[in-house]
């Protein structure tokens, strides 16, 4: 059976798109099959050519209910399912059907607010800070504010991805750069990890 992985939230440009093409390249590295459906009917589904995990079409319901019955029969496989924003009916729907909901959000007050109603509504959802300041006052500001926005979430908080110079890559019709090998794996063993899983846990892993 095919792992499920929803990318959803209400706040547009969060990261929804950037970060399930992070986290299937990540699988990827390490072997693990892996598949990214679009489903957002506003953008276009990037080639598949000089990527190493397949990009499918999910955009109508219905293709994306087929995709997701033929992948529940795959096995050792990770589906990173792109949501899109303003859609807070569908982001129920796919919560449902998925094994982990991340909701990707960035330090402005705005998305902060939009991500703590996404957490009240999808209550088995975790949230990743995206895009997280590096330079030392900026991450106390941020930390302080995300801190007190989400008091009482904290369990529900992923460990922040950072601002990361050529992650745009992963979404150019000719693929990723190297240099963002790392981080990619680096988020795709954590988002296994809140899974409960590991690289043990697909016999195809490397
Ligand atoms: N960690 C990061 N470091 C650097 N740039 C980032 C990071 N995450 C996202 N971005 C950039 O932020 C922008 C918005 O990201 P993305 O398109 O993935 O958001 P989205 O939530 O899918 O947006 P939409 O709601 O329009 O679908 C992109 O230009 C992307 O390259
Ligand atoms: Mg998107």
């Amino acid at each position: 059976m095919t792992k499920t992985i929803v990318l959803a939230g209400d706040k547009g440009g969060s990261g929804k798109t950037t970060s399930s093409h992070a986290i299937a390249h990540g699988l990827a590295m390490f072997g693990i099959r892996a598949f990214h459906i679009s489903t957002d009917a506003r953008r276009e589904v990037l080639p598949g050519e000089h990527r190493r995990y397949a990009t499918l079409d999910g955009r109508d319901p219905k293709a994306l209910g087929s995709i997701l019955d033929r992948l529940d029969k795959v096995e050792g496989a990770v589906a990173l399912i792109d949501g899109g924003g303003g859609r807070p009916d569908i982001d129920r729907v796919l919560a449902k059907a998925a094994d982990l909901t991340i909701l990707p959000f960035m330090q402005s007050q705005t998305d902060l607010r939009v991500v703590k109603d996404d957490m009240k509504r999808l209550p088995d959802a975790v949230a990743l800070p995206n895009r997280w300041p590096t330079q030392k006052w900026a991450r106390e500001v941020a930390d302080r504010e995300l801190g007190q926005e989400l008091e009482g979430y904290v369990d529900r908080l992923m460990s922040p991805v950072p601002e990361i110079n050529g992650y745009v890559t992963l979404l150019r019709d000719s693929g990723a750069v190297p240099k963002i090998n790392p981080p990619c794996k680096q988020l795709a063993l954590r988002v296994l990890e809140r899974m409960g899983l590991s690289l043990f846990s697909f016999e195809n892993a490397s």
